[in-house]
Formats: C-alpha cells, sequence, structure tokens
C-alpha cells in the first residue's frame, strides 16, 4: 500500500481498553471546532472530547450549565468533519440525561445521528444509573465522569478537590465499579486525591481518564485552549502551560493593527 492510500487506524473504545491492558497512557484533549480539532487529531491525540468546556471557553458562560443539546451538536459536528483518527466523545449537556432516562436516550441518540459522534460522556454515578443503561442498551459507548462534577456546581458550590473524605471515596469507588458494571467505556476522574485515582484505576478494568488526579489514571485530560495558554486567569495546580497563546496572539494582532494603520501593510508584493 502506498503512503497516500495507507489507512489510519481508528482509535475505538476496543483500542482504549487495550492501550490499558498493555499500560499504554492514553492522551485525551478538547475540541470545540474544525481548525482546533484538525490540529489536534494530527497531532496524535487518542480521544478528542467536545466537552461542555464550550460554555465557558467558547461562548464566555462562568458555568457549564447554559449550553444546550443543540449548541453541543453544533460543536460536534465541527469536530467531527476534521478528525481522521481520534475517538470523538460529547458531552451530554446539564438537563439532557438527568432524572428522565427517556429522554437521556434521545438526547444521545441526536448527538450520534446528527453529529457522527462516536460516543457520548455524562456526569455521576448511581444518580444516572438509569439513563446510562437506556444509553447502552442502545448500542451507544458512554463514558463516565466522578469525583468534581462541573454540573452539579451550584450543590457543591465550589470547584475544589472532591472525595477527600472517606465516605465520598467510598461512594465515588463504588460509582466507578457500578459505571464499569453497567457497561461503561472509560471514566473521567476529576480533581480528586492521587492516591484515589490509584485505588480506582487498580480496581478497574476499562481505563480512567484523570484530570488534576495525579499520574496513576490510565490516561489525562486537559482542556486544549487552557493548555495552550489562550485562556488566561485559569491556574489550578494540574493545569500545564505548554504555550502562552493569549499574549503571543495578542502580539501579532497588535502588529497587525500598527502595519494597517501605518500603510506598511498591504505591500506591493501582497496586491494584485
Ligand atoms: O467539558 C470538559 O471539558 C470536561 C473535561 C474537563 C473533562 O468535561
Amino acid at each position: 500500500m502506498s503512503a497516500a492510500t495507507k489507512e489510519v487506524k481508528r482509535i475505538t473504545t476496543h483500542v482504549l481498553r487495550a492501550m490499558k491492558a498493555r499500560g499504554e497512557k492514553i492522551s485525551m484533549l478538547t475540541a470545540y471546532d474544525f481548525s482546533m480539532a484538525k490540529i489536534v487529531d494530527a497531532a496524535g491525540i487518542d480521544i478528542i472530547l467536545v466537552g461542555d468546556s464550550a460554555s465557558n471557553v467558547m461562548a464566555g458562560h462562568e458555568t457549564t450549565l447554559p449550553i444546550t443539546l443543540d449548541q453541543m451538536i453544533y460543536h460536534a459536528q465541527s469536530v467531527i468533519r476534521a478528525v481522521k483518527r481520534a475517538l470523538v466523545v460529547v458531552d451530554l449537556p446539564f438537563g439532557s440525561y438527568q432524572g428522565n432516562s427517556k429522554v437521556a436516550l434521545e438526547s444521545a441518540v441526536r448527538i450520534m445521528k446528527e453529529a457522527g459522534a462516536h460516543a457520548i460522556k455524562l456526569e455521576g454515578g448511581s444518580e444516572v444509573e438509569e439513563s446510562v443503561k437506556r444509553i447502552l442498551s442502545a448500542g451507544v459507548p458512554v463514558m463516565g465522569h466522578l469525583g468534581l462534577t462541573p454540573q452539579s456546581i451550584y450543590k457543591f458550590g465550589t470547584y475544589t478537590v472532591r472525595a477527600k473524605e472517606e465516605q465520598e471515596a467510598q461512594k465515588l469507588l463504588q460509582d466507578a465499579q457500578l459505571l464499569e458494571d453497567l457497561g461503561c467505556f472509560s471514566i473521567v476522574l476529576e480533581k480528586i486525591p492521587a492516591n484515589l485515582t490509584k485505588v480506582v484505576s487498580e480496581q478497574l478494568v476499562i481505563p480512567t481518564i484523570g484530570i488534576g488526579g495525579g499520574p496513576d489514571a490510565d490516561g489525562q485530560v486537559l482542556v486544549t485552549h487552557d493548555m495552550l495558554g489562550i485562556t488566561k486567569d485559569f491556574h489550578p495546580r494540574f493545569l500545564r502551560r505548554y504555550l502562552e497563546l493569549f499574549e503571543t496572539i495578542k502580539e501579532a494582532v497588535n502588529q497587525y493593527v500598527q502595519d494597517v494603520k501605518s500603510g506598511d501593510f498591504p505591500n506591493e508584493k501582497e496586491q494584485y
């Protein structure tokens, strides 16, 4: 097979499970639009999450609660058009799956049908058991999300580390086992103590993906705009910034403004 026709081996939920089994770490980042998804996929990321963090990063809301199912589908459609290799997981937004498993299934089916997503993610454990069961029964792969669950911010009141106390840690452990037993293919563990991440990851056969949960998760996820330094005023301990793009882009735009105002742009070569 020539290089031009060489097929890209797509990441599936089965590939992810095999990666955990052989001890290979899984990389995951967010994307909400075509251009960023194309870059992230080309760089070799395993999972792209169309996160409801789009509510913060794209729309400027303070929380993830306002984003709608239609808006998530719009973002997911743009991402799917760009991706050749990664598994694309799309968040079910707040209000589209809690409390009514029929509504949950309808939301998941819309994301799969209208966006062409590969899987959905939702927050919570035993509270969303019926929704998880019903979505899985339709053949839709489900990723769980435990620990800090931003859709419940008004219940918890803060974004601090979760499950530090024994009782909450035990509940998280039980929820993780429940999600695995129901048939979820993976679980995000957000902002929990590193030793709890280790215990959960050792207990489960399915891969865990950590964010602020230490090194022992089977994979790691960050919000792309945070790790590239496009967002500016967010400095949690777990965030490693690989670039400071806010400043870099600002300088480039400022240079453009100066060039336009001075008449330097466009020059002779930049015209017809
Ligand atoms: O919406 C999101 O970006 C997420 C990640 C932080 C895991 O859920």
